[in-house]
C-alpha cells in the first residue's frame, strides 16, 4: 500500500446506516416534535444512550458545544460565574463558557494530557470558581476518584465534557457519568459519526427538563419526550430562554446503528491503536502515553512525544505533511492549532501562566486513526513515520 492511497477523512459507513436513514426519510417527518403518538429516531437514540452508559436522562442536541452551553445555562452560570477548564481542550469549550458570559479559569495539564489535580486545587482556592468543566481531551481521563473527591470537598459542581470520550471507562464506569452532567459529541471525527450532533446526560430531572426546554422544546413539545417527571417540565414552560439547538431525525437515524455496534467499533479502534504503538515501539525517541489499568480506552487518535530538538520536530512535521500524513503538532511558535490555549484570543483574560501545559505539549504530535483504517493502513503509516523520523535521530 502507498501512503497516498490512504483516505484520512472520516467516512460514514453507509452500508450500516442507510436502512435506518431511509426509514427515517420515509416517515417524511424530520423534526423531532412532529412525532406525537410514536417515537422519533431522536427519542430512540436518547433511550439507547441512557441504556448504554447507565444514565437516567439524555437529550440529543445539534452539537456537543451546544450541549455544553445548555448544561452551563441549566446550572445558572452567567456573567458572575467562573468555570474551571483544563488548558488543553478544543476551542469550543472555553467558547461555550464565554457564550454564557462567564469567565474560564484555565488549569494546567500533566504529562498524560489530563488536568493537573494539584493545580486544580490551587485554582479552586485562588479563583473561588464553583464549576469544573472537565474535558476528557482525546479520550484521556484523569484520576476520576480524585477529581470527584476534590470537587465534593470544595463544593465545586463537576460537568464532564466527554465529547471525545464516548465508551471510555474508569474502573468500569463510563466517562460522562461522574459529573452532574456529561456531554458526548457525534461530530464526524468521533466514535459515532453523525456529521454533527451532541448528547447531554444527567440523573437530575430538574436539570434535564431545563435543558430540554432551553434546547427548543417550546409549548407542549416536552410531552413527546420520555414520560418521566413531565410535571417538572411544565413548570419551566415559558420561564426559560429557548436556543433551538435540537437534533434532527436524520442525524439520530444515522447515529443509532453506530451506537448499536459501538463495542465492536471500540475493539477495532483499540486494536489499530495498539498495532501502531507496537510497530513504533522500537524507536526510542518516541514516547506514548502510559497505560492506566483502571481505564478502558477508546483510541481513535494517537498522541506521542518525540524526544528530538525543536527544529527537528518542526522539520519532521513538515516532511510528514508533505508525504500526505496530516499529523498535527501541539508545540512550536506560530502554531494556529485550535486546541492550544494561547490561540483562544477571544478570552478577555488571557495572560495565563501555564508552564506545565507549555512543557507537556511542546513535544506532542497527534494523528487521527479513523474507524475505516485497516491493519495495512496502520503498517503503512508506521513505516512512513519511521522512515521520515530516522534522519532526525542522532
Ligand atoms: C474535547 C472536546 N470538547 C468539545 C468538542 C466540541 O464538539 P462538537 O463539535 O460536537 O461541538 C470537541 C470537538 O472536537 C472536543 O474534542
Amino acid at each position: 500500500m502507498n501512503i497516498k492511497e490512504i483516505n484520512w477523512e472520516a467516512q460514514l459507513d453507509t452500508s450500516l446506516v442507510s436502512k435506518s436513514v431511509i426509514e427515517a426519510l420515509n416517515t417524511k417527518k424530520i423534526f423531532r416534535y412532529q412525532y406525537k403518538s410514536t417515537k422519533s429516531a431522536v427519542n430512540k437514540l436518547e433511550e439507547l444512550i441512557c441504556d448504554y452508559v447507565g444514565s437516567k436522562f439524555s437529550l440529543a442536541t445539534s452539537s456537543a458545544t451546544n450541549a455544553i452551553f445548555l448544561a452551563l445555562k441549566s446550572l445558572g452560570i452567567d456573567e458572575n460565574s467562573k468555570v474551571l477548564i483544563p488548558s488543553f481542550t478544543f476551542t469550543a469549550v472555553p467558547s461555550a463558557v464565554v457564550q454564557c458570559g462567564a469567565e474560564p479559569v484555565l488549569v494546567d495539564i500533566t504529562e498524560n494530557y489530563v488536568i493537573d489535580l494539584k493545580d486544580l486545587e490551587v485554582k479552586i482556592s485562588t479563583s473561588q470558581a464553583k464549576y469544573l468543566l472537565l474535558s476528557h481531551m482525546r479520550g484521556h481521563l484523569c484520576d476520576m476518584d480524585k477529581v470527584v473527591e476534590i470537587c465534593k470537598k470544595n463544593d465545586v459542581v463537576l460537568i464532564e465534557d466527554a465529547a471525545h470520550a464516548l465508551g471510555v471507562k474508569w474502573k468500569g464506569r463510563f466517562a460522562g457519568t461522574f459529573g452532574l452532567l456529561g456531554i458526548f459529541s457525534l461530530q464526524s471525527y468521533k466514535v459515532i459519526n453523525a456529521g454533527e450532533g451532541g448528547i447531554l446526560i444527567t440523573n437530575d430531572p430538574y436539570i434535564f427538563w431545563k435543558t430540554v426546554v432551553m434546547s427548543g422544546s417550546y409549548e407542549d413539545n416536552y410531552l413527546s419526550h420520555s414520560i418521566h417527571n413531565q410535571e417538572i417540565a411544565s413548570s419551566y414552560k415559558n420561564q426559560l430562554p429557548v436556543f433551538n439547538v435540537r437534533m434532527n431525525v436524520l442525524t439520530a437515524a444515522a447515529a443509532i446503528p453506530q451506537l448499536q455496534k459501538i463495542e465492536e467499533t471500540i475493539e477495532n479502534l483499540n486494536e489499530k491503536y495498539f498495532r501502531f504503538v507496537e510497530t513504533m515501539s522500537h524507536i526510542d525517541v518516541i514516547e506514548f502515553p502510559n497505560l492506566n489499568s483502571k481505564l478502558r480506552v477508546v483510541r481513535d487518535s494517537v498522541q506521542f512525544r518525540i524526544k528530538v530538538d525543536e527544529e527537528s520536530r518542526l522539520k519532521f512535521k513538515l516532511k510528514l505533511n508533505e508525504a500526505g500524513i496530516p499529523i498535527s503538532y501541539f508545540g512550536g511558535e506560530n502554531n494556529n492549532n485550535a486546541r492550544l490555549y494561547k490561540n483562544w484570543k477571544f478570552l478577555c483574560k488571557n495572560d495565563f501562566s501555564l508552564e506545565k501545559t507549555d512543557k507537556n505539549l511542546s513535544e506532542v504530535f497527534d494523528i487521527r486513526l479513523p474507524i475505516h483504517f485497516t491493519n495495512e493502513c496502520i503498517d503503512c503509516i508506521s513505516a512512513e513515520v519511521s522512515r521520515i523520523l530516522l534522519p532526525f535521530i542522532k
